[in-house]
């Protein structure tokens, strides 16, 4: 079964269209690429993948569930629980350390203090920022931040990971750093991983590319 489909979905703001009809299917643990000019319908189709919106047509099924049937409590877990999201902007909290970010999603989920000290120092390690656990996201660098941003989405074993330009605000070798290791640890943890990009070196660290233009995927080679 799809971990993550869409079905005919489409949104409109006003009178216009942003996205029209449109189908995809994640498999468990696959990577896919969503590649597309500016304004095409990128952030708009995560946004209803991970049920920050709702379609104005069609729907998205996440791991068989209809989001749009589901409560707000009960999109907020499955948003705890089964979905990851990482954004340009790292968006961490910066008033908590490297590690208390990465915990923090644990907390909110009530884990035991041992399981969410175990989880955390394994996470830390694997983005490679042992050395960094207490600093404050004000002193690492943005690739430093992004790994961070990493280890916290992925914390609660989330089905499916959505990145949003993880790299758009890093350079090269950071960026690439970055997507190393979300090819990796999504691999290593079996979340699949929906990767928004202008690049196509970060699309090639996906197992599949999808273009999109105008709110519609164009048919590519099969
Ligand atoms: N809340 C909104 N109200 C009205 N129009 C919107 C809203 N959100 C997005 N749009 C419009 O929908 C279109 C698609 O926007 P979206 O943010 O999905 O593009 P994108 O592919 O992510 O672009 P980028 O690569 O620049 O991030 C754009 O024309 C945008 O102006
Ligand atoms: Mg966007």
């Amino acid at each position: 079964m799809a971990v993550l489909q869409a079905q005919g979905v489409g949104r409109r703001f006003g009178s216009r269209w942003v996205i029209r009809s449109l189908d995809m299917a994640l498999e468990a643990g696959e990577r896919v690429a969503l590649l597309g000019p500016s304004g095409c319908g990128k952030t708009t189709l995560l946004n209803l993948l991970g049920g920050l919106d709702r379609p104005d047509e069609g729907m998205v099924l996440l791991e068989g569930e209809p989001l749009h049937r589901a409560s707000p409590a009960r999109l907020s877990v499955l948003r705890r629980t089964r979905l990851g999201t990482i954004f340009q902007f790292f968006h961490l909290i910066p008033t908590l350390t490297a590690e208390e970010n990465i915990e923090l999603p644990l907390r909110m989920l009530d884990w035991p203090e041992a399981a969410i000290r175990e989880r955390c120092t394994a996470l830390i390690r694997s983005v490679g920022l042992t050395h960094r656990a207490t600093a404050w996201p004000a002193e690492l660098s943005g690739g430093e931040m992004q790994r961070v941003a990493v280890a916290r989405a992925l914390a609660a074993r989330p089905a499916v990971l959505l990145a949003d330009e993880p790299t758009g605000n890093l350079d090269r070798s950071s960026g690439r750093a970055v997507l190393a290791l979300l090819a990796e640890l999504t691999e290593q943890e079996g979340s699949a991983l929906v990767l928004v990009t202008h690049s196509e070196a970060a699309a090639g660290i996906c197992h599949r590319v999808l273009r999109m233009e105008d709110g519609q995927f164009l048919a590519g080679p099969a």
